[in-house]
């Protein structure tokens, strides 16, 4: 097999509470040749509503279960893909493990190379994609990753490589809605809940008589911390009765101070280094108000914001699988059996 021609990737993600298995078509190299189709892209998420929040053994007993169905619906026939790419880290190390311990069996099966995948460069790369191309890009590019698990800023001077600017110290901007979700009564994750119940406060008027944090707005750094929103909120709650009132109010002033956060720490880091390209990736780049806020605040500062379609900012083993192919035309493969779980990879390891 030479890697400069057309590739088929089969992508495998299990690093948190989706098992996702991708087969994609792609050519070309990082840049305006690249080229690709999707031929399936199968999710299977698991249902944590009731737990409020992911229990690994669980998850990692329905990644062992979804997995091979997912493929069967990926690949029916006895068809095999070129190379596997499967998601590494971070994550939880239960679950990032069923998916390596998958692709070890299926790469030994087929006798064909696997790429160990960084599931936020996943993210990165998802959001680059415009169609079924790379859209174009201006060098230096910033990530803003923003998940369950993580918020990120990260500098690209070039392109697949990645300097981690900022993060936070910590809760992710995703755990701070869920958190707040959770002592609102409403299911998990709560993004989702939270941004629709926030969109009917705007349309009915609801206003807040309270005002949440913006936490380390006014810092001039790259740092972000999202715990004392949850602290906050909860001050709020167990002053007051949790009318569907209160919950629209809080939803609404949770979203704003948290998109303020987001765009203004991204703002300033466009200024600082001089960015015209800006990325947003993870489950909470999928909330439409921050979207418009970001993409607003982007275009007065000359920047673009290159976003990936909401059904595809969540985990998904199709970013996988596009992440995997680029390395993969660097030979970046690794030997299946020294395959490791890797639950703190950084992005920039
Ligand atoms: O990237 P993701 O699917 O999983 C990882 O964390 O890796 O992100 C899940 C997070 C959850 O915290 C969820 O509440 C949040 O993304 N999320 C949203 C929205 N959809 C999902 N947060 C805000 N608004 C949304 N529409």
């Amino acid at each position: 097999m030479r890697y400069n021609q057309r590739m088929r990737i089969l992508g495998i993600e299990s690093s948190a509470d989706d098992s996702g298995v991708a087969l994609i078509e792609a050519s070309g190299t990082f840049g305006s040749d690249f080229r690709f189709t999707v031929t399936a892209n199968e999710v299977a998420s698991q249902q944590h509503a009731e737990y409020g929040g992911i229990y690994p053994n669980l998850a990692k007993n329905e990644h062992i279960k979804n997995l091979p169905l997912l493929l069967e619906k990926v690949l029916p026939s006895d068809e095999q893909p070129d190379i596997i790419a499967v998601t590494v880290g971070p994550g939880i190390e239960p679950c990032l493990w069923t998916g390596i311990t998958f692709a070890q069996k299926l790469a030994a099966k087929w006798d064909i190379p696997v790429v160990g995948v960084n599931h936020l460069e996943g993210h990165i790369v998802m959001s680059m994609m415009e169609g079924e191309k790379l859209a174009p890009l201006e060098l230096p590019v910033l990530s803003l990753l923003i998940s369950g698990g993580n918020t990120q800023l990260v500098l690209s001077k070039e392109a697949l490589r990645y300097e981690i600017i900022g993060k936070t110290r910590d809760d992710a901007a995703g755990e701070a809605f869920d958190k707040v979700g959770r002592m609102l009564g409403l299911p998990y994750p709560s993004g989702a809940e939270i941004s629709r119940l926030a969109a009917e406060a705007r349309r009915e008027n609801l206003a807040a008589d309270f005002k949440l944090p913006r936490p380390m707005l006014s810092e001039d750094n790259f740092e972000f911390s999202f715990s004392g929103l949850k602290t906050a909120a909860l001050r709020i709650i167990e002053k007051e009765t949790v009318t569907d009132e209160l919950k629209k109010k809080i939803s609404r002033e949770l979203e704003e101070a948290i998109a303020d956060v987001l765009v203004g720490k991204t703002l300033l880091a466009v200024e600082e280094y001089g960015v015209s390209t800006v990325v947003t990736g993870g489950g909470v780049a999928a909330n439409t108000f921050i979207r418009q806020r970001l993409a607003e605040a982007l275009a007065k500062s000359g920047a673009k914001l290159l976003v990936c379609p909401p059904a595809l900012s969540t985990d998904n083993a199709l970013m996988i699988a596009l992440a995997g192919y680029f390395h993969a035309l660097k030979k970046e493969f690794t030997e299946p059996d020294t395959l490791t779980a890797q639950g703190n990879l950084r992005l920039d390891a």
